[in-house]
């Protein structure tokens, strides 16, 4: 066997930076890395409890049913599965989407649908097509954290909006777009996740929905509305997707099947009004030519079998016990000057801590301890989000879930405790009463105002 070339060290010196640096793109100057990419190389190792990831748990999906779809493609579609396929997907990958989008009330026209490699690649597209460098882009606070790279590799101007426990603050947004208006500088889109958010969990209420399809109708305004986690309900009523309320004519719309089935499948999907859709086609064309046919099939052949949905509910009866499991820890584990947000569905629950806490020097004690979380700053543009978390409660067992919990708990309780150590006074007002149950109130996330837009 031929032996495997030999990496000499004197190689590295020759790569150093310098060589390279004139090269790059202005672009790479405020390309930012991804911190939940960044941490999973950290998470990796078998010992730590990873609360960290947006990971859905992939050990719920049937093995027998994986084997028996790809046995299916083999002897039904070889051919078609390992060769490449239309820019847009397979008419049959689209009918899935619609299948998804219809569950959630949404009737896309099929010819407005573009198959993505994951709702990622459409997130980068639509800015490929609408974003100039200085170009403003207005997102929620905190938003998606791996929207950040994208946003600041197209060098776009992100304003970010505060949410509170109904999302996005719309009568925050509204002047912001008077304001934008005024200085001529029309915003490329609003860009929002309006259900069960990452990283917050918040869902944003009734009334905004229609405000922001409003406002985004009378400031001729796009809103992209990225929606992994619609159907992933455990408790309360559901509500229209933005699409919906708008009809598809401002609002942009992605999605993905990587909550509902698999990401490592890589498949997603954006809905576009056509003159829009045409230059994304054309993107993606550069990008990577079509999405993974083979995955195209496995979706095709597992919707055919007609039992999608009821494995959604079966994940959603595990999210929600994770979910309530995670609670419990946090009332029992977390100092009573730590707030959280208690989310009807999706993967997320965001936990904001007293100010002198710097979350990115606690994730580095909660390692030591064999923990991780998201950073809050990781969800920010600007220097937000230092004295929060993001806290996923899918990925990880009910165990792991309190284990993971207690640990990172003790490790804020030892900053609190340093700090009225330090500065001999309670920092904030004494813990509140406890509830019958004997668990401290939670204060909602950032809620000032009832109602309203
Ligand atoms: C809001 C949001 N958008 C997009 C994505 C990207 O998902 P994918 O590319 O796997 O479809 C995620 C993944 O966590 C997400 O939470």
């Amino acid at each position: 066997m031929p032996k495997p070339p030999h990496r000499r060290r004197a190689h590295t010196r020759t790569r150093d930076l310098e060589r390279y640096a004139g090269l790059f793109a202005e672009r790479t100057r405020v390309m930012r890395s991804s911190a939940m990419r960044d941490l999973m190389a950290v998470t990796a190792r078998p010992e730590v409890i990873s609360l960290a990831g947006g990971l859905p748990d992939t050990s719920t999906f049937p093995p027998q049913t994986f084997a028996a779809q790809m046995t299916k493609i083999a002897q039904k579609s070889a051919a078609e599965a390992l060769q490449y396929g239309p820019t847009e997907g397979f008419k049959e990958t689209v009918d899935c989407i619609l299948q998804v989008m219809g569950a959630e009330g949404m009737l896309p026209d099929p010819e407005d649908v573009i198959v993505t490699t994951g709702g990622q690649q459409a997130i980068d597209l639509i800015c490929k097509t609408l974003v100039d460098p200085g170009d403003v882009v207005i997102c929620e606070a905190p938003t998606y954290p791996g929207a950040v790279p994208v946003f600041c590799s197209y060098q776009a101007d992100v304003v970010q909006i505060e949410c509170d426990g109904d999302g996005m603050r719309i009568e925050e947004l509204e002047p912001v777009l008077e304001r934008l208006a005024g200085e001529d500088r029309r915003p490329k889109f609003v860009y929002s996740v309006p259900s069960f958010q990452n990283p917050a969990g918040v869902t944003m209420s009734l009334e905004r929905r229609r405000r922001l399809v409003e406002l985004a109708r009378h400031h001729e305004v796009l809103v992209v509305e990225d929606n992994p986690y619609g159907l992933l309900r455990f408790s309360g009523d559901p509500l229209p997707p933005l699409y919906q309320l708008d009809g598809g004519d401002f609002v942009i719309y992605v999605g993905t099947f990587s909550k509902i089935l698999s990401p490592g499948i890589r498949l997603g999907w954006a809905v576009a009004p056509p003159p829009v859709m045409e230059k994304i086609v054309l993107g993606k064309q550069a990008a990577d030519l079509c999405t993974s046919t083979l995955t195209q099939h496995f979706v095709r052949e597992y919707f055919a079998e007609g039992r999608w949905r009821e494995y959604i509910e079966s994940l959603v009866e595990i999210y929600r016990r994770r979910r309530d499991t995670m609670i419990e820890a946090l009332r029992e584990h977390f100092p009573a000057e730590a707030t959280w947000t208690e989310p009807e569905g999706g993967l997320f629950i965001w936990a904001t801590l007293p100010e002198y806490i710097d979350s990115g020097d606690l994730l580095a004690k909660a390692l030591r301890d064999d923990v991780a979380f998201v950073p809050g700053q990781a969800a920010y543009v600007d220097d937000r989000g230092r004295n929060s978390m993001r806290l996923n409660f899918s990925g990880v067992g009910e165990d792991e879930i309190r284990e993971g919990i207690r640990r990172i708990g003790k490790v804020v309780s030892e900053q609190v405790e340093l700090y009225s150590a330090l500065t001999g006074e309670h920092p904030v007002a004494p813990a509140p009463p406890k509830d019958e149950a004997g668990q401290a109130d939670v204060l909602p996330f950032h809620r000032t105002g009832e109602g309203g837009a």
